[in-house]
């Protein structure tokens, strides 16, 4: 090896490798007329303007499905709230800290063909906003209103919505159902589930093991792999849905 040391080895195949790069190269003209757009990430809400609530996304699977549609040759925007990873190479970046910032990027980054809400949008922001730094009291009450739901805003308006709007669901407790629900009051064509009570995968974990509902009500389970891998799937199936 260059590093000095040496003992056996083993390749791949120059064959293996060959149909490999083949592959990889007619997967990227295959596909580079279409567009994907991807959020990821946690969103903030400002209580003033030093402090927020927000919660444990770390953008991983967002950023790694973001990354495969670049590598299967789509024209991909990602929109990510604050995370500590790194914009992708050959992908538009933007990035947001709000629920209401990444509503208004999604609007202006539409149309795709393909839409992945992989973000964990805070279903609420706060309704009292201090312009100041609150100062120090024995009790503060925040009063919280609802955000506006992205998804559910781009794929119930039919001159933004993708050919393919995808959602993700993050839940605790009844998957199946909850997701069926997600699935049906979002407008979405898929579903994507994850099981975030279980710290090896969802939240800010490396892996991650999904169940995909299908509009049709048909679904399948992805199981336990690295995020990237997981991201892989999905987009292969994004592939083969818009070809
Ligand atoms: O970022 P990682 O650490 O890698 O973790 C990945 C993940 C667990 C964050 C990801 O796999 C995931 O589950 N993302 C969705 C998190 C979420 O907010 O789920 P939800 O069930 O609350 O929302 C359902 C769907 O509505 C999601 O597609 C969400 O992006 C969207 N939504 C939610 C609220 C809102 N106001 N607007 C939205 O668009």
């Amino acid at each position: 090896m260059a590093c000095g040391e040496y003992g056996e080895g083993k390749m791949t195949e120059p064959n293996e490798i060959i149909k490999e790069i083949l592959s990889y190269f007619n997967n990227k003209s295959k596909n580079n007329k279409l567009k994907a757009l991807v959020t990821a990430g946690p969103t903030r809400e400002y209580i003033d303007p030093v402090r927020f609530i927000t919660n444990k996304s770390s953008g991983k699977q967002g950023y790694a499905i973001a990354r495969s549609f670049r590598d299967n040759g789509f024209e991909t925007t990602l929109i990510s709230g604050e995370t500590n990873l790194s914009p992708i190479n050959g992908v538009k970046f933007i990035s947001v800290k709000t629920a209401e910032e990444m509503f208004k990027e999604t609007l202006n980054n539409l149309p795709v063909d393909v839409a992945v809400f992989s973000a964990a949008v805070a279903d609420y922001k706060i309704k009292n906003f201090n312009d100041e730094k609150i100062k120090k009291v024995e009790n503060l009450n925040l009063i919280l209103e609802k955000n506006i739901d992205i998804i559910s805003h781009v794929s119930k308006h039919n001159e933004l919505r993708p050919k393919l709007t995808i959602g993700f669901a993050a839940e605790t407790n009844n998957l199946y159902e909850n997701s069926l629900k997600k699935l049906e009051e979002k407008n979405c064509d898929w579903i994507i589930a994850n099981d975030v009570s279980n710290k090896e995968i969802g939240f800010d974990s490396d892996d991650n093991e999904v169940s995909i509902f299908y509009k049709d009500n048909s679904n399948e389970k992805l199981n336990k792999m690295n995020k990237s891998l997981i991201a892989s799937e999905i987009v292969k199936r994004v592939i083969t849905k818009l070809n």
